[in-house]
């Protein structure tokens, strides 16, 4: 499919009337080779079966052709459990005090130097930038030009998990950009190899003392799940707080509420606020696995089905976000729903990234909700632009 026409369709508001009626009418909806879930529960029991449903065929190729796989290109085994220890250890909840204090440090500098225009670009002149310098301060890879290294990680990302295209210009210009964010990695991985800190103050730091103490790890598994790490946070985290505060905007009575909070120093309710107005506008729309064997899904239901072995399972993440059965009253804003519970995925393959999310982007959205009269820029500079499925441009002003 044209790849213009994917993310056209892939939007919300498309998405989610669609996917209303296939709840209603055809919750497991097959077409030609996949298998379109919609129902909250559904989901959640494939993404629970991860022996039967497995992702290694969903991204191990893409990832093959790049760097080789991370944790969402590998299935339940020793290599997963080794590897995923390895990044859980690196991110620590310990960790997460230094996390805030330096998002809140570089989004303030970057307000800072927005004020005198009282205008700021939340995505390559805010969160981007933020996101890019917590890779330098906090998981130790020294960042030269921040611009660059975001291209690299977004023209990476895009191939791997924005392009069902398949479209040949963007698997060349990933495996590029792979090819020098590789030898930028291997470096900074071998400077703390050659200097280690006792204890290790940064995630590469924390992954090298596990290599070392660990068997079975090979050369490149630091290199590839660092890698995955990184590509995951800057434009997943962007295009989050994009997306979740122009929701926000919107909404003026939930907007002033958060802003409340934000003023009070209530990061827990700003989290709850954005991650909130993120279900109306998700990032992780659709998720997907592959059946590894002949099975029954909805066994025991009226929507029961038989899934054959080698069949793609398209999951409507944003359609189990509004099913009655995961979410009271899911048409209806409220701070009190659990939000977070299929933002970042669920099951073995959730979001090693989590526990960082819930600090640094309600850091970031408090930083723009404190601004006084924070508001969309006027005219076609308060619309969102995107370089393909990224926003890649909103202008904001403040007073
Ligand atoms: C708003 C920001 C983020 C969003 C929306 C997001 C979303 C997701 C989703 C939906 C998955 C599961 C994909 C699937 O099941 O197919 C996932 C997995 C993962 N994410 Fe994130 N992510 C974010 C930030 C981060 C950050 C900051 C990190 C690391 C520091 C990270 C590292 C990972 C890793 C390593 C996995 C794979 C976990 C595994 O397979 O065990 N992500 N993320």
């Amino acid at each position: 499919m044209n790849a213009r026409l994917f993310f056209a369709l892939t939007k919300p508001y498309v998405l989610r009337p669609l996917f209303r009626f296939l709840r209603r009418f055809n919750p497991i909806w097959p077409v030609g080779n996949y298998l379109v879930v919609s129902r909250y529960l559904d989901l959640v029991e494939v993404m629970s079966r991860d022996v039967e449903f497995t992702i290694s065929q969903v991204n191990g190729p893409k990832l093959n052709a790049i760097d080789g796989p991370f944790l969402l290109g590998l299935d339940r085994g020793p290599q997963y459990d080794l590897e995923a220890a390895m990044v859980h250890n690196a991110l620590p909840c310990s960790d997460l005090p230094r996390i805030a204090q330096i998002v809140n440090e570089e989004a303030t500098r970057q307000i800072q130097a927005a004020w005198p225009a009282r205008r700021i670009d939340l995505v390559n002149g805010y969160a981007r930038v933020v996101t890019v310098r917590l890779i330098a301060r906090h998981f130790g890879v020294p960042v030269d030009d921040e611009q660059t290294m975001a291209g690299w990680l977004r023209d990476i990302f895009w191939a791997v998990f924005l392009d069902p295209a398949n479209d040949p210009a963007i698997m060349q210009q990933a495996v590029r950009s792979d090819a020098e964010l590789r030898v930028y990695l291997e470096k900074a991985i071998a400077d703390h190899r050659a200097a280690p800190v006792v204890p290790p103050a940064d995630v590469v730091g924390k992954m090298v003392a596990f290599q070392a103490a660990n068997r079975g790890l090979d050369q490149g598994a630091i290199r590839r799940n660092l890698g995955g790490m990184i590509v995951g946070m800057v434009d997943n985290t962007t295009t989050f707080l994009t997306y979740a505060l122009s929701e926000l905007l919107r909404n003026p009575r939930q907007f002033a509420r958060a802003r409340e909070a934000a003023l009070a120093g209530d990061r827990d309710t700003v989290r709850r606020y954005i991650y909130e107005a993120g279900r109306f506008y998700p990032v992780a729309t659709l998720l997907s696995r592959h059946a590894n064997v002949d099975t029954i899904i909805a066994k025991g239901t009226r929507r029961q089905r038989l899934v054959a072995a080698g069949t793609t399972v398209v999951l409507g993440n944003i359609s189990a976000m509004f099913d009655a059965d995961g979410f009271d009253e899911p048409e209806t804003f409220d701070i009190d729903h659990d939000s977070e519970r299929l933002h970042f995925g669920f099951g073995l393959h959730r979001c090693s990234g989590y526990q960082i999310n819930s600090v640094q982007i309600p850091e970031l959205a408090a930083g723009l909700l404190r601004l006084s009269n924070l508001r969309l820029a006027p005219g076609r500079d308060g619309k969102m632009q995107f370089q393909g499925p990224f926003p890649n441009r909103l202008l904001l002003d403040f007073d």
